[in-house]
């Protein structure tokens, strides 16, 4: 039996997603408010007997790897690693280098050791109780959700102390808890500690803060690389704030760790920091997992701002949506709070486009009216627009720029086509932003797939869609086979030649059951019709849009031979809507 198999054995599903969604029973099923938004009725499901769970209000399901996935923002090898910790399965044959695993959870085992140690020592210290209770602000319950604790200053009071626990020198090193030269001590000595967890709230490792500023001495010292821990792409506070990132629809990047402390306390709960200003394509991508909205609030100051305007082509490659908060009046969200908590918020609230601010900054900083300026000024933004992967985001950004410097959009454009000629040989005139597909269009096609495949009658439905209309891959993958064999019924009858095709797509047809079950199992077959034929047409009029979309910016830059060939496209299109909505 494979590792996958033995975790759905050992594991309930009901267990596992009851740690994140409080379930209730509801006659064969469990039922609970969805995680994946704010309602106030019960549309996410739980089905024991199948091992899946079903969300009416997004759209989404699958079973229990999928969900873990969906909650903690990590890949299917993340979620099996994970399940299987839970279930005690050992996955020796999932690891790349034999013996990885077990070198990995010691140094996981001392940085937790290591956390706790710092915790009570805060208790026992005087000065680092001032420093974060009265100092800083910090209440009891955000200094436990954080871990917050004090190194001491004894020189090597951890490293006796985890050695005491049977972890060896070379272990309390490549933790990266002991110094790596030079006789052994603590890496760490008299500084407040934060521990650095993973998403699942594991310590990988630590920054540490000096009680007061000692001169030549760094104020924050962090653990350096190690097997757990790598700075450029670990996001601090995920942890704590991935739930609220994921309800509230977006995520605010600050640069400090006691910005997202600060925050935290006030029930700001969806922000995290990455370490200072040194944000990568990591970071981005390990948020856009939870929301495409992300909102940067770095210092007002030269760093913050050349790291911000670094984030614009690094959040274009992500695919996240980039819009920058300004804070005013304070150095950083940390002071804006103490000052005044409901600010924060407010400014939160108000993020400004992204390009739009860094033609606002710019503006500021120079004096368009004087051709050195004006020439500094399009060089910046031209490089930007270069950056942007979605040819409509370039468009609209042209636009605007033509506006401020008093030229024509053509002219600008004609400047970035000869800055970029050689990389646009090669490419395709444009290429179409990966589509985002709403929670509407996977509705749409799950439950026209739901009637289809229990129903065969109503495959006729499925004649006028092609599969690039259909969102998902699963979706896809099904709508091929049923193409393919309209004779096909589930159930006692079913072919198990057939059958046996359709077993990756197991949990998926499970997941239409219940949808099927729950929506249409008592309506008769001509609400069923019009139900597929509704279903059919929003398929396609979404189609038609996204298509439509690219199509028509891409005229702007296309010569006359290219242009008819998209006005064909686009009638095609058309012609296409027209035809499903006149059934
Ligand atoms: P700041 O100097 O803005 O500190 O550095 P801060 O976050 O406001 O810290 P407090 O409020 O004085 O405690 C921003 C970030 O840059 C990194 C840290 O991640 C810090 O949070 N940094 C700063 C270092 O790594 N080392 C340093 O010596 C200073
Ligand atoms: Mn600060």
């Amino acid at each position: 039996m494979d590792a996958v198999e033995e975790i759905k054995q050992r594991l309930s599903i009901e267990d596992v997603i009851g740690q994140y969604v409080e379930l209730k029973r509801a006659g064969r099923n469990f039922k609970g408010l969805s995680p994946f938004g704010n309602e106030k009725t019960a549309s996410f499901m739980v089905s024991p007997e199948k091992q899946i769970w079903h969300d009416f209000s997004s759209g989404k399901g699958g079973n229990m790897f999928s969900f873990v996935m969906e909650m903690e923002g990590v890949d299917f090898k993340g979620a099996l690693e994970l399940l299987a910790r839970k279930a005690g399965v050992e996955l020796t044959q999932y690891q790349r280098r034999p013996g990885e695993g077990k070198v990995k959870q010691r140094l996981s085992e001392a940085n937790e050791l290591a956390a706790k140690f710092y915790q009570v020592h805060l208790s026992k210290n005087q000065d680092a109780i001032d420093y974060v209770f009265k100092k800083r602000k910090i209440d009891k319950n955000t200094a436990l959700s954080f871990r917050l604790g004090y190194a001491p200053n004894n020189g090597a009071a951890l490293t006796d102390f985890a050695t005491k626990k049977g972890f060896s020198t070379d272990e309390l090193k490549r933790a990266g808890l002991s110094t790596q030269r030079g006789r052994v001590g603590d890496m760490f000595r008299s500084r407040i500690m934060i521990p650095l967890m993973d998403p699942q709230g594991q310590a990988i490792g630590f920054t540490g803060r000096l009680l007061e500023d000692i001169p030549n001495a760094p104020k924050y010292l962090n653990t350096p690389q190690t097997p757990l821990y790598d700075k450029s792409r670990h996001v601090f506070g995920l942890h704590l704030a991935k739930e609220s990132i994921r309800k509230s629809g977006y995520a605010v990047i600050v640069e400090g760790n006691m910005d997202v402390v600060a925050s935290h306390q006030v029930g700001v709960n969806n922000v995290v920091a990455t370490a200072g200003t040194a944000i990568t394509e990591h970071h981005l991508k390990a948020l856009s997992r939870f929301v495409q909205d992300v909102r940067l609030a770095f210092d007002q100051d030269v760093a913050g701002i050349a790291a911000a305007e670094r984030a614009i082509p690094l959040a274009s490659k992500a695919g996240v949506n980039l819009s920058i908060v300004t804070v005013t009046n304070a150095k950083d969200p940390d002071e804006l709070i103490q000052k005044n908590p409901k600010a924060w918020q407010e400014v939160i609230d108000k993020p400004e486009y992204a390009l739009d601010w860094l033609m606002r900054v710019y503006q500021e900083r120079l004096d368009l009216a004087k051709a050195p300026d004006k020439r500094l000024y399009s060089d910046v933004m031209l490089t930007v627009v270069k950056s942007l992967q979605d040819p409509v985001e370039q468009e609209h950004f042209l636009e605007k720029l033509g506006k401020t410097l008093g030229v024509s959009k053509e002219a600008l454009q004609s400047k970035l086509q000869t800055n970029k000629q050689a990389t646009r040989l090669k490419q395709p005139a444009f290429k179409p932003a990966p589509p985002v597909h709403s929670a509407e269009v996977i509705k749409s096609q799950n439950h026209l797939l739901a009637l289809a495949l229990t129903v065969p009658n109503l495959r006729n439905h499925l004649d006028l869609l092609t599969v690039d209309m259909l969102p998902e891959a699963q979706g896809q993958q099904l709508f091929k086979f049923l193409k393919q064999h309209p004779e096909f019924s589930g159930g006692s009858k079913a072919d198990p030649q057939l059958l046996e095709m359709l077993s990756d797509l197991q949990d998926y047809v499970k997941v239409l059951g219940v949808i099927f079950e729950e929506l249409y199992q008592n309506l008769e077959t001509s609400e069923l019709r019009e139900e597929a034929t509704r279903l059919q047409v929003r398929l396609i009029e979404q189609y038609v849009k996204s298509q439509k979309q690219p199509l028509t910016a891409a005229l702007q830059t296309v010569d006359d031979k290219q242009a008819d060939a998209i006005l064909k496209q686009v009638k095609a299109l058309d012609a296409l809507l027209k035809q499903s909505q006149s059934k």
